[in-house]
């Protein structure tokens, strides 16, 4: 120290290197001194407004405190953190508020309404798009689509329980249990391909009709019975969810994967043969009546669109 540079006469740090290397003393610049000394304030101001340091088990908590409402309503007072701050925007934030308003809009709206007001529908879109993957998906497929003998197709016109909003909206409260008896105890192999190739015939599948002939009877009689759930027309019927076995559809057997007429009859046999009794859940307690109107309106939508 106190050293000074003979040919500019500046101070240096009085260290050497290599024999005559040296270092000038220079002042730090005002402005970044002063910069260092504005941070160094904020963040004192900082630590006392806002939650900062660990202490023993707990932080500090800082001076700052936020309001919100908790889900069950009540008004809290907390020092300032984001999950609180999370909370506010949920109930207070201008997209939480003008989803609030639009769901008001469609709980008022007719399905009528919403399917000609474009606003309305883009509001069912995107809403009814987010209930949807949290809630439906995980059995129904992100595009709704299904899985063959798992999970119903909701987009292909072809209703169990039948496709009008009131009976849609009735599934999704009270959910569903599709349930058909177990043949395997009733038929022996004989009856079990007659009555599955009846039942391949009734929607022009290839079929012998000698044993299609044999199987009508079995399903229109007392042995089979299947007409009381399925209609002497093989049509359905939706107060049980009882599939129609006229058209190409097929929910539970996986007919259509099929390849040889002796797949799609053995895997006919083995629906028959095994029964049906699957669940879909009921919604009433987890969504309200507005969120479950909004996916009536998404599926119907979709339906008419043919929207994957
Ligand atoms: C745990 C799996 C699962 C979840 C989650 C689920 N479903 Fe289902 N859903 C099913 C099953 C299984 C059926 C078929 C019931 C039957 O066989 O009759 C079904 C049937 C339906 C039907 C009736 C289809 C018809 O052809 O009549 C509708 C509509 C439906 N679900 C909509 C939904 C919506 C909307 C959601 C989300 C809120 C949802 N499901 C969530 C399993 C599920
Ligand atoms: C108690 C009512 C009931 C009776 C009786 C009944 N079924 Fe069913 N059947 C159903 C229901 C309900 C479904 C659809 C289940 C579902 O989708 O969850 C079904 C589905 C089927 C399917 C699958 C259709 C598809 O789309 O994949 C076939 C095939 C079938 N039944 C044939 C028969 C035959 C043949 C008989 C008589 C031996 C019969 N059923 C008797 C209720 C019944």
């Amino acid at each position: 120290m106190g050293e000074r540079d003979p040919l500019t006469g500046a101070e240096t740090t009085g260290h050497t290197w290599d024999d005559n290397i040296q270092e000038f003393n220079n002042p730090l610049p005002r402005w970044w001194l002063w910069s260092f000394y504005a941070t160094v304030i904020f963040a004192i101001v900082y630590w006392t407004m806002y939650p900062s340091w660990p202490v023993a088990s707990s932080y500090l908590k800082g001076l700052t405190t936020i309001t919100y409402q908790t889900d069950a309503g009540e008004e809290v007072t907390s020092h300032w953190n984001t999950r609180a701050l999370l909370q506010r925007d949920m109930q207070t934030g201008k997209s939480a508020v003008a989803q609030k308003t639009y769901l008001k809009v469609i709980e008022d709206s007719s399905y009528d309404d919403i399917a000609v007001d474009a606003d309305k529908m883009a509001f069912v879109e995107s809403y009814g798009n987010g209930v949807f993957g949290d809630y439906c998906a995980a059995c129904h497929q992100s595009g709704a689509g299904g899985v063959v003998g798992e999970y119903p197709n909701l987009i292909d016109d072809d209703w169990l329980w039948g496709g009008s909003s009131t009976e849609i909206e009735t599934t999704l409260k009270a959910g569903r249990v599709g349930f058909m008896p177990a043949f395997e105890e009733t038929f022996n192999e004989e009856q079990l391909t007659q009555v599955a190739s009846y039942v391949l015939s009734m929607s022009g599948e290839e079929n012998d009709a000698t044993l299609a002939k044999a199987g009508e009877e079995i399903f229109q009689g007392q042995v089979g019975g299947c007409h009381l759930c399925h209609t002497s027309a093989g049509t359905g019927l939706k107060s049980q969810g009882a599939a129609n076995l006229t058209d190409k559809i097929w929910t539970i057997a996986d007919v259509r994967g099929a390849t040889t007429p002796e797949e799609k009859l053995s895997r006919v046999k083995s629906v028959i043969h095994n029964g049906v009794n699957r669940v879909m859940p009921s919604w009433s307690s987890r969504l309200s009546d507005t969120e479950i109107k909004v996916l009536t309106a998404y599926l119907l939508n979709k339906r008419a669109t043919g929207d994957q």
